[in-house]
């Protein structure tokens, strides 16, 4: 074991690539510098005293960035990202030149299925050609952005086998919205094309992260894979048990309290709820893509946690009949409870089910902005159904009327008495 997991103080430093003396301007480039994994780990990176530069092509999110301000939700980075323009360490480019002055390049760009479920390897392979004129051999390169197997290989041969790149991948695996605070907090995997990509790779994470642990490539290709598959499964077997115990005339949020009190055996099944947002489906859909589309669990999971809004509008029509102009109100249109980021998240497909069944739909969330969402006291007020889509922390405060519908998987609303 001893040789997988490395503590800090046992990471091979006898090559120290980050405090040799070098020409180059940055210790650190990102490329996708601004996006949700790109930017909080720049923003760590130049906390720990690196000089790092923000490569992205979105200059409305620039010059946020520029500014101390964030573009998205993630809690506890703002004051660091103050700190960090203050004092230099951290820039924000839109020009791919930057990439040649930095020792290490690290790749955060997104990684997207298509419209059939199949990862679009050769758009993400292409971007990185786009790249190879500014990359070098003595410059260690991370790819960080979640990869179909086999995907680093194929980015090696892509730039060119001619030349010895130091390639490397290191799988992201915070949680959004925390990452600041997860980034100083989990092991970091590490794997490497060469061994000196791999602990270069190791000697830069361990700025961060108490423990670095060190894999083969295609290890670390899947275990980022089998992660979020593992989290996404999970999240179906609790929403197919959900939908048994309501067929069932049971209130499962209280049944799963009594099964999982005092028994650590099942401490870790989730609440039912939406599982959505940019990376659990997507990764799952990826390995099953892998496994010749065998990977039957994946498919079932997505077919319970993606049919979880068909579930509910059927229940719905049930016991209050035709929805045709009845006024539906869904709370909360992010993937996740308190943050903004919408990203694939059910509460609009929910949202289109209802409309296509003739309902009155109106929208609120606390922290994605549209112009069209209403206040959720407006909301709670003005529907005769009220869905919680996510349950962001405000809504516990909120009152409903006593003669709402309330459909709240997660049991954070409570209603008013009536007086
Ligand atoms: N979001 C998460 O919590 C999370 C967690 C772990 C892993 N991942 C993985 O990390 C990768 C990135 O995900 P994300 O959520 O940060 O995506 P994102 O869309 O938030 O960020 C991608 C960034 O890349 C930029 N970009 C696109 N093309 C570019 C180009 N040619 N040059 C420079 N910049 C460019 C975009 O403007 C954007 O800011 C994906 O593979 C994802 O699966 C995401």
């Amino acid at each position: 074991m001893d040789d997988i997991i490395k503590e800090n103080n046992s990471i091979n430093l006898s090559n120290n690539f980050l405090s040799k003396p070098s020409n180059k301007k940055f210790d650190v480039v990102i490329i996708g510098g601004l996006g949700h994994v790109g930017l909080p780990l720049g923003i760590v990176l130049a906390k720990v005293g690196l000089k790092v530069s923000l490569l992205d092509k979105d200059l409305k999110k620039a010059l946020m960035v520029m500014n101390g301000e964030l573009p998205f939700v993630e809690y506890g980075a703002e004051p660091i990202l103050k700190e960090v323009l203050e004092n230099g360490n951290l820039k924000v480019h839109s020009n791919d030149e930057v990439i040649s002055s930095a020792k290490a390049v690290i790749i955060c760009l997104g990684t997207p299925i298509d419209e059939f479920l199949n990862p679009k390897t050769r758009e993400f392979l292409n971007l990185i050609k786009n790249f190879k004129s500014y990359l070098s051999e003595d410059q260690l390169i991370i790819i960080r952005s979640t990869v179909y197997p086999n995907t680093c290989e194929q980015i090696y041969r892509t730039l060119g086998e001619d030349k010895k790149w130091k390639l490397a991948y290191c799988p992201e695996r915070i949680v959004q919205g925390y990452a600041v605070k997860e980034l100083f907090e989990l092991p970091q995997i590490v794997s490497g094309m060469t061994q000196e990509a791999q602990d270069e790779a190791a000697e830069l994470f361990s700025k961060l992260s108490p423990k670095v642990i060190i894999t083969p490539l295609k290890e670390a290709e899947l275990i980022k894979l089998f992660s979020n598959a593992w989290r996404y499964i999970q999240f179906a077997v609790t929403n197919q048990f959900y939908m048994i115990s309501k067929r069932f005339d049971v209130d499962y949020d209280h049944l799963r309290i009594s099964m999982t009190e005092g028994y650590g055996r099942l401490a870790n099944l989730p609440r039912a709820g939406f599982a959505a947002g940019p990376c659990l489906l997507k990764d799952t859909m990826q390995l099953a893509s892998f496994d010749y589309s065998n990977f039957q669990i994946g498919h079932a999971a997505m077919r319970i946690n993606e049919g979880l809004p068909n579930f509910l509008v059927e229940e719905l029509k049930k016991v209050h009949g035709d929805l045709h102009k009845k006024k539906i109100g869904i709370l909360g249109m992010a993937f996740k409870a308190d943050i903004d980021d919408i990203r694939d998240s059910l509460s609009y497909k929910l949202g289109k089910i209802l409309r296509f069944n003739g309902a009155d739909v109106s929208y609120t969330d606390e922290f994605a902005k549209n112009p069209d969402f209403i206040t959720k006291e407006e909301l709670v007020n003005k529907c005769e159904i009220i869905i919680v889509g996510v349950p962001h922390s405000a809504y516990s405060s909120l009152t409903i009327p006593k003669n709402a519908v309330v459909v709240d998987l997660w049991g954070i609303l409570k209603k008013s008495d009536g007086n």
